[in-house]
């Protein structure tokens, strides 16, 4: 079969990493992909949110199955103009429907659904351009610190929390009336403050049933210790050990069974990855955030994770068959640290050459922010590359991913050398 992964991050290139070791797969394109993603298939220069373009170059390519890697394309409604088109019907498109996207889109949808199917999260209250007032007077009633989210997609930046309510104030006027988010915050959720610990649990599902994946903890701050701003995420770790099974049972059944069930009951057909952001308050889970794919650095350590052959899994998903599917996961420890370019997630300089890579020893390097300029390949991004192991546990499978960040280098290099520890 011939398989089109969607995207150009990390992410991406572990899912295609793995899509390519299966002996079902003969030819795999990634769009737009980068230097690394070109080293296990063929880069194709699509823009992803182009869906005329990329319903062309799947019949052109005779494309069986088309994994939507980022949220953009899901938001914006790829697999709606898929069903609609009679000639791509029998393509698997693994991502589901504008409807079932708005999970991710709007944290308004996401909190109503949440409330409407009695899945824990922090209380809220929503606050339309028009109600700042409203907002404000909100405000007093609860206590810091304050958790503000604009309602719409604002790249990783559309959250915001303050200690002070004089900021809380100023920072809902600015979402409100001058619009700082753009569209995306026409709206704000405006909500309770949880003080706990993350975890990042997925499942695939074909709208009927679903299959739990390994769980994963992300480090999103910037800084040593969890400080500075926040990035995309700056490593990761699986599985995860306070997710245990007790926590595991308590997450499946109040929050992914109710999450499955409620999609049904409004009639969405989900077919692809739900991503709940978690938090465990006391024993007890909470949901953050919904995503509608996979995780980004957490796809670099749970696809290692994966025994089974990924486009199985992918077929059954559209026909509706994954309950007749049992998945093997590797039982050690995987960790990713990510290589980040200097001055990231402020501004950084792009085109620096990336040297040592096949001097690694003993671990996967996917690439995320890179390109090939033909003889060398250089930085391209932000988060640059992520360097993932595997040990008998955390500390054992850092040693490696630090021992191999140390070898490769790239003018401006910074990764954090504490990933782990709170774990621990
Ligand atoms: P999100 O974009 O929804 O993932 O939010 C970004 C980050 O903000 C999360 O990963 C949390 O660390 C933090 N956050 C969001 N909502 C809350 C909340 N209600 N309580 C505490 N922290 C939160
Ligand atoms: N690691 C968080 C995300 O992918 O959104």
């Amino acid at each position: 079969m011939k398989v089109l992964i969607l995207g150009s991050g990390g992410r991406e290139h572990a899912l295609a990493w793995k899509i390519a070791q299966s002996p079902k797969c003969d030819k795999l394109f990634i769009a737009p992909g980068n230097a690394g993603t070109a080293q296990v298939g063929i880069n194709a220069p699509l823009n992803i949110s182009d869906f005329k373009s990329i319903a062309t170059f799947v019949l052109e390519n005779q494309i069986d199955m088309v994994v939507v890697g980022s949220e953009a394309p899901l938001v914006e409604g790829i697999r709606d103009y898929f069903d609609a088109r009679e000639d791509l019907s029998e393509v698997t498109l693994i991502g589901p429907s504008k409807a079932g996207a708005l999970l991710e889109g709007s944290k308004d949808f996401a909190k109503d659904f949440m409330q409407k199917n009695a899945i824990p999260t922090a209380a809220y209250k929503t606050f339309t351009a028009g109600e700042t007032l409203e907002g404000f007077r909100f405000l007093e009633t609860m206590k810091p610190p304050y958790v503000l989210k604009a309602d719409g997609l604002a790249a990783g930046k559309g959250v915001i929390i303050c200690n002070k309510i004089e900021d809380a104030r100023e920072n809902l006027r600015q979402m409100l009336d001058d619009k700082k988010f753009g569209q995306a915050s026409q709206k704000v959720v405006i909500e309770e403050f949880l003080d706990g610990i993350e975890v990042s649990v997925f499942v695939l599902t074909d709208g009927k049933s679903y299959l739990l994946l390994p769980e994963a903890k992300d480090y999103k701050r910037i800084g040593e210790g969890d400080t500075g701003p926040n990035t995309g995420g700056m490593g990761a770790v699986s599985p995860v050990p306070f997710a245990d099974k007790a926590f595991m049972q308590k997450v499946e059944d109040r929050i992914i069974k109710p999450t499955i069930l409620g999609l049904q009951k409004l009639n969405i057909l989900y077919q692809g990855f739900v991503f709940f952001g978690l938090i465990k308050v006391g024993d007890e889970p909470f949901v953050i955030e919904y995503n509608c794919r996979l995780g980004d650095p957490e796809s670099e350590v749970i696809i290692p994770r994966i025994k089974s052959d990924l486009t199985d899994l992918f077929a059954a998903v559209k026909h509706q068959k994954i309950h007749e599917y049992r998945v093997e996961f590797e039982t050690s420890t995987a960790t990713t640290v990510f290589l980040v370019s200097g001055g990231y997630p402020g501004d950084y300089q792009k085109g620096k050459e990336i040297t040592g890579i096949s001097e690694t020893i003993g671990s996967l390097v996917f690439h995320a922010g890179t390109k090939s300029d033909g003889k060398k390949i250089v930085t391209d991004g932000g988060r640059v590359l992520a360097i993932t192991s595997f040990g008998t546990g955390i500390t054992e499978a850092l040693a490696v991913s630090y021992k191999n960040a140390a070898v490769i280098n790239f003018e401006g290099k910074y990764y954090r050398s504490d990933l782990g520890n709170d774990l621990l």
